[in-house]
């Protein structure tokens, strides 16, 4: 099955999902203020129990923290500030517009594929919200390159997965990945100020979004993985294993695209790791901004239930290579 980029629809994809419904008109501050606090933080009622993974329990968690923890906000009423000539180019010349509006436009679907494939009704539920979530995120990308008249390659149409769990795991491990990374960069852009605080606060709420996406993941895998025999285990950690293969395949090239007049166009597939120069023009060291994702990436958790498990596969391959870096870039200076 090929989907056109306008035609997705989580309701008729997932049977029994039902979209929020988002407040009209614009929210106030002190609405804004209390949606985003809402969105960081959440524990179960049960404090200090301790929870077995892949029980009941950790499944109620899990969905009741996601479902709990939505924010409301609605892409059409964002607001997108006038930006000056230098700001506006800074913007429009970031090379990851297209990839990073067809990255959304692929999750949602096989995030939607897989949440089909599901008997169970919360985890079913909770997997579609996550969907119809990316595709909001598609929504708030597409208003602000049409609000900023930033050029893009023709979507393609979005091929249904043929092996759905497969395309979740590409999904869910590639945004561990991803945001890992993002929420590093974001502080940098965030702190440069080169880019008008406005912007930043709209891109905020993604940016939490995700960190909810990725918790949801990692506890999906371990809910996951806790339910499955000996046989469906194995197989399951092969099909993981391919899935790092492909995704550090997938990291080790750029992807190309072709415009409508046949010109090819770089994505950079790997901006979050080497974008940072794009965002600031404070001179940062590699070992510095990983360094900076590493606390991000422990700030945006920071307010979620301890007992959840976080994505560690990121935080811990950097943590082990930040003293080499460190050691490298002292060797480098003092030479
Ligand atoms: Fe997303
Ligand atoms: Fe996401």
């Amino acid at each position: 099955m090929t989907l056109q980029h306008e035609a997705f629809d989580t309701e008729s994809l997932v049977p029994g999902y039902h979209e929020p419904v988002l407040p009209t008109g614009e929210p106030d501050a002190a609405t804004i203020a209390a949606s985003e606090a809402r969105t960081r933080h959440w524990s179960s009622d049960n404090q200090g129990k301790r929870i077995k993974y892949g029980s009941d329990e950790h499944k109620q968690m899990m969905c009741r923290m996601f479902e709990e923890t939505f924010n409301p906000y609605r892409p059409s009423v964002l607001k997108w500030p006038t930006l000056d000539e230098a700001a506006l180019h800074r913007i429009t010349s970031l090379p990851i517009w297209d990839i990073a509006v067809q990255t959304e436009g692929k999750a949602r679907l096989r995030m939607a594929a897989y949440a089909r494939t599901l008997t169970d009704p919360q985890m079913r539920n909770a997997l579609a919200q996550n969907a119809w979530e990316e595709n909001r995120h598609k929504e708030v990308l597409s208003k602000m390159v049409q609000h900023y008249s930033i050029p893009l390659v023709p979507e393609p149409p979005y091929e249904y997965p043929k092996d759905p769990e497969w395309a979740y795991l590409v999904t869910g491990y590639s945004e561990c990945i991803d945001s890992f990374f993002a929420f590093g960069l974001f502080k940098v852009a965030h702190d440069s100020g080169l880019f008008p605080p406005e912007l930043i606060d709209t891109f905020e709420p993604v940016m939490q979004e995700e960190c909810r996406h990725i918790l949801l993941f990692a506890n999906w895998v371990a809910w996951h993985r806790a339910n499955l025999n000996l046989f469906q285990r194995i197989a399951f950690e092969w099909k993981v294993f391919r899935v790092w293969c492909f995704l550090g395949m997938e990291r080790m090239d750029l992807a190309k695209s072709l415009d409508a007049d046949g010109n090819e166009h770089a994505q950079d597939n790997n901006f979050t790791v080497n974008g940072a120069q794009s965002v600031t023009e404070q001179d940062l060291s590699v070992a510095e901004l990983m360094a900076c994702c590493l606390s991000e990436n422990d700030r945006r958790f920071a307010g979620y239930d301890q007992r959840l498990l976080r994505p560690t596969t990121m935080p811990f391959m950097v943590k082990c290579a930040l003293p080499v870096l460190k050691f490298l870039e002292r060797r480098k200076k003092r030479k």
